[in-house]
């Protein structure tokens, strides 16, 4: 099932489909239909805004409101949804309405739909809009139906929205590149929703790896995967140890993007001072299942730990565009796969693990694998040459417990590296807050045999997880979110139906284009 999103220019109200999509921005008065929802009121006698009137709706922010047509228009139905108030128009307003609407017309069962093109506003050009509400509409269209059978599946897909064509008149940029992005970033954010919703008996480290390779060569990307027995050689006992307990042995994926690889020999914008000194470190923590380990969890914190890949899902999404994209930085990415399972070989409590920059760690618990897996990681991308690191890791629930579960906590040693970041997150609408790293707090985690714990008390256990992580980043420049909350989503929202939300590919992907 593909959905074909295009632009046109013309007069959307001229257009024949089953819904046609309109933005209405709120004012605080009355119902304001001056995006051309007021030609489609007249011809409709009125109706449309008495009906608006009585279901009270307004334009609010992830409001919708479906009214059939009768024959009176060249759409079946109208879909009118909410942006809010002009005044704060952004990317996020027109992604989120965008990607209601999608949802409403294909709720009413319509396969074609037409939409006026979004509002511009100071703070957001025509193509802007025009990308975020493409994004919205692929987005909230996601749906994982890879298992469907015999009871949900088909009578599914006949009730799909198969085209959007975006129609309006003046846009002097670039109408289909601006879809084109939003394609792949949408494209991007698929793919570690997918990898997410996967059951772990289905991905383990090794399919995880090869999903990376497919994509690598699909990509125009470089894929290493190293295996246990290399790890072991090489000394990343951290990441060994959380793996050793499951039959589904660890690895470690590298992968590498070069700008604009041309045919050899060409010169290539890619070899521009600033663009090769700059090595970007992408880190994904990938537990394709998170038992605990001995340190077990109970029943309801094991129950969404096939989701405890989700950063390095992440990290893979991201990557796999960025030719596409045609990213002018060069990125090398970390995924750190093991499954934190229980047997004769597993890990324990009181043992301790020699990471690969030779930094010992006293394992207090082994539910807190994450920062085990990823200390090898970190050292790896740094000793690849990365000369700024990003993590990306469902860490701790104790983020989870300070910021929600709709917002990601930030942490990072260099406030250009964080203010970029949030920037990136505000823009890809991806909630992030920062917290401190608060130095004094490392006598927590100072060892007792070994040079440190992993683990320190329930306090501050966001900021105890970086500040182990913080070991590991070789003095470089490092940032490193916490996912916890946002991966996995418990309801379904304008941009997608509850389950894997794909967090920080967006984010990754504005910070790298930005
Ligand atoms: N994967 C979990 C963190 C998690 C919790 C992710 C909830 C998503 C939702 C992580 O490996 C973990 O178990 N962390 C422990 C750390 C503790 C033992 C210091 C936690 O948060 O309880
Ligand atoms: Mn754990
Ligand atoms: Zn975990």
């Amino acid at each position: 099932m593909t959905l074909d999103i295009t632009f046109q220019a013309g007069d959307p109200l001229a257009e024949s489909a089953d819904a046609l999509i309109i933005g209405v921005v709120t004012s605080d008065r009355d119902l304001d239909l001056t995006l051309c929802g007021d030609r489609i009121n007249e011809q409709l006698a009125g109706e449309l805004a008495r009906l608006a009137s009585e279901a009270h709706f307004v334009g609010s922010v992830d409001s919708t409101l479906v009214v059939p047509t009768l024959g009176k228009t060249s759409a079946r139905r109208v879909v009118l949804t909410g942006i809010g108030s002009i005044d704060r128009l952004d990317a996020n307003a027109v992604r989120r309405a965008w990607g209601a609407a999608a949802s409403a017309a294909r709720r009413a069962g319509a396969a074609t739909a037409v939409s006026a093109v979004p509002p511009s506003g100071a703070n957001l050009t025509g193509d802007q809009a025009l990308q975020a509400a493409a994004e919205g509409v692929e987005l909230a269209l996601y749906r994982f139906t890879k298992h469907h059978g015999m009871v949900r599946g088909e009578g599914d897909s006949d009730k799909q929205l198969r085209s959007v064509r975006f129609v309006g008149e003046g846009n002097n940029g670039h109408p289909n590149q601006a879809l084109q992005q939003a394609s792949l970033y949408a494209r991007a954010t698929t793919l570690a929703r997918d990898l997410v919703n996967e059951p772990a008996s289905v991905l383990t480290p090794a399919t995880m790896a090869e999903r990376a390779q497919q994509v690598a060569n699909d990509n125009g990307l470089e894929c290493e995967v190293l295996d246990d027995g290399q790890l072991a050689e090489m000394g990343a006992g951290a990441l060994v140890a959380v793996g050793q307990g499951s039959k589904n042995k660890p690895c470690l994926i590298r992968l590498r993007y070069r700008p604009n690889a041309g045919p050899a020999g060409t010169p290539s914008s890619g070899d521009t001072p600033q663009n090769t000194e700059r090595l970007i470190g992408l880190v994904g923590k990938c537990i394709t299942f998170d038992t605990g380990g001995y340190s077990i969890k109970t029943y309801d914190g094991m129950l969404n730990m096939k989701g405890d890949m989700a950063g390095g899902a992440a990290v893979l999404g991201a990557m796999s565009v960025l030719r596409d994209l045609d990213c002018p930085y060069r990125v090398d990415a970390t995924i750190c796969a093991a499954e934190n399972m229980i047997s004769g070989d597993a890990f324990r409590p009181g043992d301790v693990l020699t990471a690969l920059n030779g930094v010992t760690i006293e394992v207090l618990s082994t539910d807190a694998e994450g920062r085990l897996v990823l200390a090898d990681g970190l050292v790896d991308a740094a000793r690849r040459g990365a000369t700024e690191l990003i993590d990306l890791a469902t860490l701790t629930g104790a983020a989870v417990v300070a910021l929600g579960d709709e917002t990601s906590a930030l942490f990072a040693s260099d406030d250009r590296l964080a203010n970029e970041l949030l920037t990136a997150s505000t823009t890809a609408g991806e909630s992030t807050w920062r917290l401190p790293l608060t130095e004094s707090m490392n006598s927590r985690i100072k060892g007792n045999i070994a040079d440190i714990k992993n683990t320190g008390g329930r306090a501050g256990g966001a900021i105890i997880g970086a500040l182990v992580l913080q070991h590991f980043t070789q003095g470089l420049p490092w940032a490193h979110f916490d996912i916890a909350g946002p991966a996995l989503t418990t309801k379904s929202g304008p941009l997608g139906p509850k389950g894997a939300s794909g967090v920080g590919v967006r984010t990754l992907l504005t910070y790298l284009m930005a």
